[in-house]
């Protein structure tokens, strides 16, 4: 039996786009209201807005670059402040950039390694008392889910070298601290999609993930992953769904 989201607080990192902004409006739907984190503040104001008339809940917008630490700290203590309490992280910010390792520019590994791997780092931190604090509170519970990817089960092939690699980082990260926070009622959930019809796939790649392509049947799109999130965070507080993979039906690999 799915749950409501009823006055609970998520907030939700990479959702001026993709799988984040599918995921916000999804948690909305349900009733969560929603603390919209990118760097893009002129799509999350356009999403908040959109959120708040098509649903009874609170979306605010906040612009940041979670891969600055003191940054993110400043805006989680903001949500607090504005939304009294903090229920739901969803780590969505994420980049990807696919190349040979002997052609790949190292600014690209450093910016892979500081929003998907410092970047969520930064935010769980940063929310990690309010959740314990939230865990305490009438839901009972509280969650983290983190976007992973498939890349972060196995590697996929060759060009998703540092991709990969961060992606395996955070799934060590996630795994640890559930196993520290379950007895917080914090849960942990880790989504590992295959490929999704985002900017992160249709834009500006010279490498595209070297992964069978689907053809018929197409990507997944960011909708398929906000209800794998929604799913996860729907459950009874005894029921942890630490990790859901999801992949277009005719991706092999
Ligand atoms: N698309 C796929 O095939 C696929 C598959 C598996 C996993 N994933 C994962 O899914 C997550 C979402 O990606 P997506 O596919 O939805 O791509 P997307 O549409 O490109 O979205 C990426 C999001 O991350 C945000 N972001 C990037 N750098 C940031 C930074 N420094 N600070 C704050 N926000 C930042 C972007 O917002 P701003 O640019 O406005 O900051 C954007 O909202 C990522 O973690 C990705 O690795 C994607």
């Amino acid at each position: 039996m799915s749950l409501r989201l009823d006055d609970t607080v998520a907030v939700i990192t990479g959702a001026s786009s993709g799988i984040g902004a599918a995921t916000a409006r999804a948690l909305a739907e349900r009733g969560a209201h929603v603390a919209l984190l990118a760097r893009r503040a002129d799509r999350l104001a356009d999403l908040a807005d959109e959120i708040t008339q098509h649903n009874h809940g609170k979306a605010v917008a906040y612009s940041v670059d979670v891969a600055d630490a003191d940054a993110v700290r400043d805006v989680m203590t903001r949500v607090a402040a504005d939304f009294g309490r903090i229920d739901i992280l969803v780590n969505g910010a994420g980049v990807g950039t696919w190349a040979p390792a002997l052609e790949a520019e190292l600014a690209d590994w450093q910016a892979m390694v500081d929003v998907n791997v410092s970047g969520v780092l930064n935010t769980t931190h940063a929310a990690l008392a309010h959740l314990v604090s939230a865990a305490d509170g009438p839901r009972g519970i509280a969650d983290v889910v983190t976007i992973s990817s498939i890349a972060g089960k196995r590697v996929p092939g060759p060009n998703s070298n540092v991709y990969s690699a961060t992606k395996f980082a955070v799934n060590g990260f996630s795994e640890a601290l559930r196993q520290e926070l379950g007895a917080k009622h914090v849960r942990m959930g880790l989504i590992e999609p295959g490929l999704v019809t985002t900017e992160m796939t249709t834009t500006g790649e010279t490498y595209a993930p070297d992964t069978t392509q689907p053809t018929g049947l197409g990507y997944l799109a960011p909708e398929d992953v906000a209800d794998a999130v929604a799913y996860m965070i729907t459950r009874p507080r005894h029921a942890a769904v630490n990790e859901i993979a999801i992949r277009p039906t005719e991706q092999s690999n």
